[in-house]
């Protein structure tokens, strides 16, 4: 293959990045203005003076890998007292760390002193015991909005709860947005572990902070794993890297600076972009990798960003090449999808392996859109690799529609002010603390549609269970909202060939129907779903939902 490869240096400055606004997963160019998803969000943010990361060396700090965890004994388990598991504890503390060479250290709220935490490696089937112990101190240091449902100025400032984001956990183990503790508290988590291998992630749930927590670095990676997944002989040990990828913004300190609304009463703005793009907690970093495949294990972690990556020589080429996705959210695909670019929202996953054996000598860039995000520096020789690509991965039986007992039609909505602001979002026109609509039979199927009435894509996440996606189907905005009458516009959408595994988030598009089905086993009890743009589910974009016992 003839091509130069170039280091991916010399990128000109740029503003902040706006998110791309289409739906066709291709980035659109960059405009340069502050800008969310929908062009109705005029999101009057103000921020204190702000370093241009763009402006920043590229490649000039080594990739962190974050270190695993192990644990501090054994304790029974709750299921069965003469079976003890595996008990941790991580504490969650505020501490300073780098995020690049030339700023100075950032204060930051981590696990284990550490954002993003340390990893779980976890065996399905093999449950496990978390305390999580609340060490913060008792001030938030980013900008609390009162106003906000749940975060009124009765409550204690500093508030957490841990979340396993994929899950299938008893309600009491699954960080219920309300069961939040303060500096001093702990509580212990019980993951039965009971599902396939794949990457969850855990990070903050507290009830309208959520947003400032995860943004103050509340977040880590956890595996699951399996006899299946090891069966395949697929990278693994330091050939198998998780990337914590998200955007955040820094003043000219090196302090992270959350916007807050030009009115100082109402410090809430509905969508935060970042210029900077981290991974595993440093801006433009490096990995120096061998000439060989890797396992990329990839999370966007990002508040509000969605994220489209690709390998590239430079943020300038348009030549990208090709690499395989074997999973999603919730473990394996049916078999790995060659693409050269993917697309992930806000909390959703992506298993790649990329073959650097080609670019021996030569160095790589991870692009998001138009812009560097990491560099792979691939050595001229190194080991014999004896990892494969396997052909099929593991089967993804379909759930036939016909075994849905209900078909639930659910709005996605904003409300405005007179001005034309989002004030909050909302899911079927309910408020967080309206009595539970959402209440499906354990063991049960339903079909759940998510009809976009904004003009923003809103990554759709439902706890303790898996689902796959049947379809988007653009339909009439106008006429449904005039009229309650759902015209459709077009054929249904197949999801992409990267999105037809095991899912925990969609993506709704705006102005299309998006319909998931749903196997509701594992517990009864209350549980949440909500859109993962952080800044929505922080203001009523999140419903409780009710698993019950069938008579
Ligand atoms: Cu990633 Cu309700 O969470
Ligand atoms: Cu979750
Ligand atoms: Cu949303």
């Amino acid at each position: 293959m003839a091509l130069a490869l170039r280091r991916g240096m010399g990128q000109s400055a740029t503003p902040i990045i706006p998110q791309s606004a289409r739906t066709d997963g291709f980035a659109a160019p960059s405009t340069g203005q502050n800008m969310g998803p929908g062009i109705s969000h005029p999101a009057p943010a103000t921020l204190r003076k702000q370093v241009n990361a763009s402006s920043l060396a590229q490649f000039v700090d080594p990739l962190p890998v974050p270190e695993t965890i192990q644990p501090v004994g054994h304790r029974p388990s709750p299921d069965n007292p003469a079976v003890l598991l595996s008990y941790y504890r991580v504490s969650m503390r505020q501490f300073e760390a780098k995020v690049h060479r030339d700023l100075p250290p950032t204060r930051q709220w981590g696990y284990a002193s550490a954002s993003p935490g340390p990893v779980f490696d976890t065996r399905s089937g093999q449950g496990l015991l978390v305390e999580w112990a609340n060490e913060l101190p008792a001030k938030h240091f980013l900008p609390i909005d009162h106003n906000i449902h749940g975060a009124e100025a009765d409550k204690p400032e500093v508030r957490t709860v841990v979340h396993l984001h994929g899950a299938k956990a008893r309600p009491k183990s699954d960080g219920y947005p309300e069961s939040w503790y303060a500096p001093g508290k702990s509580a212990v988590c019980h993951y039965p572990n009971r599902q396939d291998a794949a990457m969850l992630w855990y990070h903050d749930h507290a009830l309208g902070i959520n947003r400032l927590n995860i943004f103050a670095g509340l977040v880590g990676a956890f595996f699951v794993r399996d006899d299946i997944e090891d069966a395949l002989n697929l990278p693994r040990g330091k050939y198998e890297i998780p990337l914590v990828i998200y955007d955040r913004l820094f003043d000219l300190e090196g302090q992270l600076n959350y916007p807050v609304s030009s009115d100082p009463k109402s410090p809430w703005v509905p969508e935060v972009y970042g210029d900077a793009v981290l991974v595993n907690g440093k801006i433009f970093p490096y990995l120096e990798v061998e000439p060989r495949k890797y396992r990329f294990r990839v999370l966007n972690g990002s508040n509000g960003r969605a994220i489209h990556l690709t390998f590239s020589s430079s943020s300038q080429a348009q030549w990208f090449p090709k690499f395989h996705q074997i999973g999603s959210d919730q473990g394996l695909l049916t078999a790995p999808v060659e693409l050269t670019r993917v697309r992930l929202s806000p909390g959703e996953r992506a298993d790649l392996i990329f073959d650097f054996s080609e670019y021996a000598g030569n160095n790589l860039v991870l692009r998001n859109d138009n812009f560097n995000v990491m560099q792979f520096r691939v050595a001229a020789k190194g080991a014999r690799d004896g990892s494969v690509l396997p052909k099929s991965l593991r089967p993804v039986p379909k759930i036939a529609e016909s075994a849905a007992v209900k078909n639930r039609m659910l709005t996605l909505g904003e409300i405005d002010d007179a001005q034309k602001r989002p004030l909050m979002s909302l899911l079927n026109s309910a408020h967080w603390s309206m009595p539970v609509t959402e209440n499906p039979v354990l063991d049960s199927v339903e079909i759940w549609n998510f009809i976009n009435l904004t003009n923003d894509d809103h990554p759709i996440h439902l706890h303790m269970v898996r689902f796959q996606i049947l379809d988007r189907r653009a339909f009439n905005v106008n006429a449904y909202s005039a009229t309650g009458e759902l015209k459709y516009l077009g054929p249904p959408v197949a999801p992409d060939p990267s999105e037809a595994g095991w899912k925990d988030t969609v993506r709704a598009d705006h102005g299309m129907v998006t319909r998931i089905i749903i196997r509701f086993e594992g517990f009864t009890g209350r549980y949440v779903w909500h859109c993962h743009i952080l800044e929505h589910e922080d203001n009523e974009m999140m419903r409780p939902f009710d698993v019950v016992e069938g008579c």
